[in-house]
This record gives C-alpha cells, sequence and structure tokens, in this order.
C-alpha cells in the first residue's frame, strides 16, 4: 500500500483525523497541547474519572493486587477483584449475573458472534454504534438493517425472518442524538418473534433511570430475552464494560467469546476502581440532576439561534447546523475561543445533519455553561454574516 498516497487523499478529501496530546487530570477545563480548552468533548458524564476517592481505592488495589491481569481469565488471570466487580453490578442493574471485558468495543465484537453465527439474523438499527456494527458483521450472520426507531419497519423484518437465530441490536442511548430507545417495545417485538434483544447502553449507564441504573431500569424493562452492556469508561470514569443477563446467557458467554478468552483480563485494580466508582455513581444523584439542568440551560440560551436542539434527557446535546462546512466551522470558531466541542459529519450522522456534539459533565458549572451559550451566539452570528456574503 502506498500509504503517503492514501494518507494524501484523506488529507484532500478534508477527511484526516488528528489527536490533540491533553495532560493532567480529566475535567470540564483540560491542558491541550498548554491551552486551556473549555470540554464540551468528554464521555466522562459524571466527573469521576478524577475523582480522589476512585483514585485512593485504586492506588490501594495496585498494592493488593499489582498493575497487570497477569493472563486471560479462563488461565490463571480471573482475579478475586474481578469477580467482586461483576457481583457488584449485577447488583446494581439487578439482573443474575454480569461479565467484565475490557471495553465496551470488546464486549460488542465478541457477544454478537457468540450469539449468532452463519445461518442466524443480525436486526441493527441505522444509528448503532461502530462496534455493534462491527459485532454483527464479525459473526457471519445476515444483517438487516432498520432506519433508526422505525420499529414497524423491525416488526415486518422479523416477521418475513424464518431462521431459528435472531437477534435484535440497539445502542440504549443514541451516541450521536442522545435519544433513548423504545426498549420495552422492543421486547414486545423481540417476544412475538422469538428474537433475542441485546441494549448497549454505554451512553445510559450511570446516566439516565433511578441511581443511574440505566436504560432498563429507566422504563422498568426485564425480559428473559434482554443482554445488557453498558461501559465503563464513559459515566463510570474508570475503563472496560459489562455484560449482564441470566446466569446461562452469561455462562455461555464466559465459553464462546472470543474477546473474553482469548485476552489478557483487565488490570485487577481497575476492577477495585470500578466498584469505587459504582458506589459514588449510586450515592450522587445531584451529579445526573445537573446533567439535565444544563441541558435545559444552553436550551434555553441558544433558543434564538437558527440551529435545532432537540430535547433530550442525556448527557448529549447534538447542535444540528446542516451541512459539513458549516460544522466545522463552528468548530473552528468556537475552539478559536478556547471552547472544544467536536463536529461530527456523515457518514457519522445522517447527510445534512452534521452537527456539534455537545457532552455535559457533571463537573461544569453553570458559568461553563454560560460561556459556551455566549460563544455559540457571537459565532452563529460570524457564520450566518459569512453565509449571506456567499
Ligand atoms: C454506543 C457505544 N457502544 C460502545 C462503545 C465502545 O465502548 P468502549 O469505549 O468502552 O470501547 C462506545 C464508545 O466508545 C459507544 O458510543
Amino acid at each position: 500500500m502506498d500509504f503517503d498516497a492514501a494518507l494524501a487523499d484523506l488529507e484532500a478529501a478534508g477527511l484526516k483525523r488528528r489527536r490533540r496530546v491533553v495532560r493532567g487530570l480529566q475535567g470540564p477545563v483540560l491542558d491541550v497541547d498548554g491551552e486551556p480548552m473549555l470540554a464540551f468533548a468528554s464521555n466522562d458524564y459524571l466527573g469521576l474519572a478524577s475523582h480522589p476517592e476512585i483514585i485512593e481505592a485504586t492506588i490501594a488495589a495496585a498494592r493488593r493486587c499489582g498493575v497487570g491481569g497477569g493472563a486471560s481469565h479462563l488461565i490463571s488471570g480471573h482475579h478475586e477483584e474481578h469477580e467482586l466487580a461483576e457481583e457488584a453490578l449485577a447488583r446494581f442493574v439487578d439482573l443474575p449475573r454480569t461479565l467484565l471485558f475490557s471495553s465496551g468495543y470488546m464486549a460488542n465484537t465478541g457477544v454478537i458472534p457468540a450469539l449468532v453465527g452463519r445461518g442466524g439474523a443480525v436486526f441493527s438499527d441505522t444509528l448503532n454504534h461502530a462496534c455493534l456494527i462491527d459485532g454483527a458483521r464479525l459473526s457471519r450472520a445476515a444483517v438487516h438493517i432498520y432506519p433508526h426507531g422505525d420499529l414497524a419497519t423491525l416488526e415486518a423484518m422479523l416477521a418475513r425472518n424464518r431462521t431459528p437465530d435472531k437477534i435484535v441490536i440497539t445502542d440504549g442511548v443514541f451516541s450521536m442524538d442522545g435519544d433513548i430507545a423504545p426498549v420495552p417495545e422492543m421486547i414486545a417485538l423481540c417476544e412475538r418473534h422469538d428474537a433475542m434483544l441485546l441494549v448497549d447502553d454505554a451512553h445510559g449507564f450511570g446516566v439516565v433511570g433511578p441511581g443511574g441504573r440505566g436504560t432498563l431500569a429507566h422504563f422498568g424493562a426485564k425480559s428473559e430475552r434482554l443482554l445488557y452492556m453498558g461501559t465503563l469508561g464513559k459515566a463510570v470514569g474508570v475503563a472496560g464494560a459489562f455484560v449482564a443477563g441470566n446466569a446461562s446467557a452469561i455462562e455461555w458467554l464466559v465459553q464462546r467469546t472470543r474477546t473474553y478468552i482469548f485476552t489478557t483480563s483487565m488490570p485487577p485494580m481497575l476492577a477495585a476502581a470500578i466498584r469505587a466508582s459504582l458506589d459514588i455513581v449510586a450515592r450522587d444523584e445531584w451529579r445526573r440532576k445537573r446533567l439535565v439542568e444544563h441541558g435545559r440551560r444552553l436550551r434555553a440560551g441558544l433558543q434564538c439561534l437558527p440551529w435545532a436542539l432537540p430535547t433530550t434527557r442525556t448527557a448529549i446535546q447534538p447542535v444540528l447546523i446542516g451541512s459539513n462546512a458549516a460544522a466545522l466551522a463552528v468548530m473552528r470558531e468556537l475552539w478559536e475561543r478556547g471552547i472544544w466541542a467536536p463536529a461530527i459529519r456523515p457518514p457519522t450522522v445522517p447527510e445534512g445533519t452534521a452537527r456539534l456534539r455537545i457532552t455535559f459533565s457533571a463537573a461544569h458549572e453553570e458559568a461553563h455553561i454560560d460561556r459556551l451559550v455566549g460563544a455559540l451566539r457571537e459565532v452563529a452570528e460570524v457564520c450566518i454574516a459569512g453565509a449571506d456574503a456567499n
């Protein structure tokens, strides 16, 4: 492969991504290449990634169990700390058993192929996250994609399908829009058409539902057909993920999930950090309240702008701008004002819906939101005046 030519093509198409180097602790203001940037770009929704109690628990665990997992879980790497974290997570989500993974990406790409294979069928929402899509592809099952949230089409697809092994896969909270999947209706469909349902709650776990127990708890949804995936590097502020469900389903995953079996276990000290964080997630209701207040404050402050801000109950607030060029221009203007809010363009989001993806943290203060409101108002004027002049 001619890497230089391929990279030059990416550059020319405006698709070459660059990494920014962040120093120091996570928080609302990040040191980026030496500049303080007010960031609305992180998934540390509850502001726990730098929480002193969790840091102390991690250091204490490192002293007790070292820094590495040592081996894979089915050889000699399954530590008491993993066991304790799995039990704590099962209690937290009120499901019989859970299984820890090193990341959400590994959970989805491993679990779907463990559940369906060649001859089976996967039904996937158009806006699902890349790792659900990759898991579906790796499974070798037939993949059927339904328009976002369109349960009538999903039902028609399920009704037509005669394969015995069917699974519907969905984000719980969609990562680019912040909307919540209609899980109870999806369970009903799966029950009518004998399918399993996998809910990826990367952006809901810790954020929605009573006590931050996630999208299933938000709806009070339960079913033997459900598998629930939550990530631990976003609201929980640490790293990793877990899958929860009935005991037999989880035991099957232990036996068959390649991304669980053929990899070194998560460092036990991180399993201890997860447990310490879960206590704070459950305890600090004010963190979730703050996220909702931040959303309200931003939407109220930007009512006068020509951009739509759909109401969400999550930490994700899209600002729909439209064209790719305009979204990029807004991101650049904000950056010049010391604010980091990423522009998201197709194919990550549908054509014509390029946007800013604002994410809030409980560590943001009202003054931070007001600064964002002020900057966006200013930037809107600059960008709209620029568009009128063209
Ligand atoms: C919906 C969704 N699922 C899964 C993941 C992957 O989780 P992880 O970062 O733990 O690999 C992400 C984002 O990273 C996500 O947005």
